[in-house]
């Protein structure tokens, strides 16, 4: 079973994978993340570091899935392992489409036919939703901010978010970032326990 954790930057999706690790040992979940699992995930945050091409940085981001859904995540679904992401194809999705929209008309059409059909569908992601203002406010004490992480950047990513969560009601749930991390943590892993067991 694949289950996604999915957000902008800020909404403490890094605070909840960890809290997800300690409330879900027992049932051993492999935790992974987009970009990173493969050393595709380094030049990949070199990339996004030198603010390279858009569209040499979206393909980069999607060389990084294809790795990962190669060496991590298709050989774990195979052993029947939980497999939890941090981000996966619906991030492309939401910021991609943000980046790539000056450069050609329905970057997410693009965006999506170049996923093409060798992804996997998620069983379940988990939308963090948080204004803006609060997103930025947790990210302010954090050193080299990227070129996401400005307001009018995030506030079209999160947007996309809601769209795609919008199309497909059945895989998404959304989550107020806002509530305390505690709240959210146990929500998430008492949904994804049920989820579990009713496989
Ligand atoms: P992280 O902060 O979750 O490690 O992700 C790094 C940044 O990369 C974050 O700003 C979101 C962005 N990102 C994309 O723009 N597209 C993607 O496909 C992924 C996985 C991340």
């Amino acid at each position: 079973m694949l289950i996604t954790i999915e957000g902008i930057d800020g909404c403490g999706k890094s605070t909840l994978m960890g809290g997800l690790e300690a409330a879900l040992s027992d049932i051993n979940p492999l935790f992974t993340r987009e970009p990173g699992a493969t050393w595709i995930g380094d030049q990949v945050r070199r990339g996004i570091a030198e603010e390279i091409d858009p569209i040499a940085e979206a393909l980069l981001f999607v060389a990084d899935h294809a790795a990962h859904l190669a060496e991590v995540i298709r050989p774990a679904l195979a052993e029947h392992r939980l497999v939890i992401s941090d981000r996966y194809s619906d991030s492309r999705y939401a910021y991609q489409q943000v980046t790539l929209a000056p450069l050609f008309p329905e970057p997410l059409l693009w965006l999506r036919s170049v996923h093409g059909n060798w992804t996997v569908r998620p069983d379940r992601t988990y939308l963090l939703t948080i204004p803006i203002a609060d997103a930025l406010d947790r990210l302010d004490g954090k050193d080299g901010r990227e070129h996401f992480e400005r307001a009018e950047v995030l506030e079209q990513v999160q947007k996309n978010y809601l769209a795609l969560a919008e199309e497909d009601p059945q895989r998404f749930v959304l989550v107020d970032a806002l509530q305390e991390r505690e709240k959210i943590c146990t929500f998430i892993a008492g949904d994804i326990r049920n989820l579990w067991q009713s496989l």
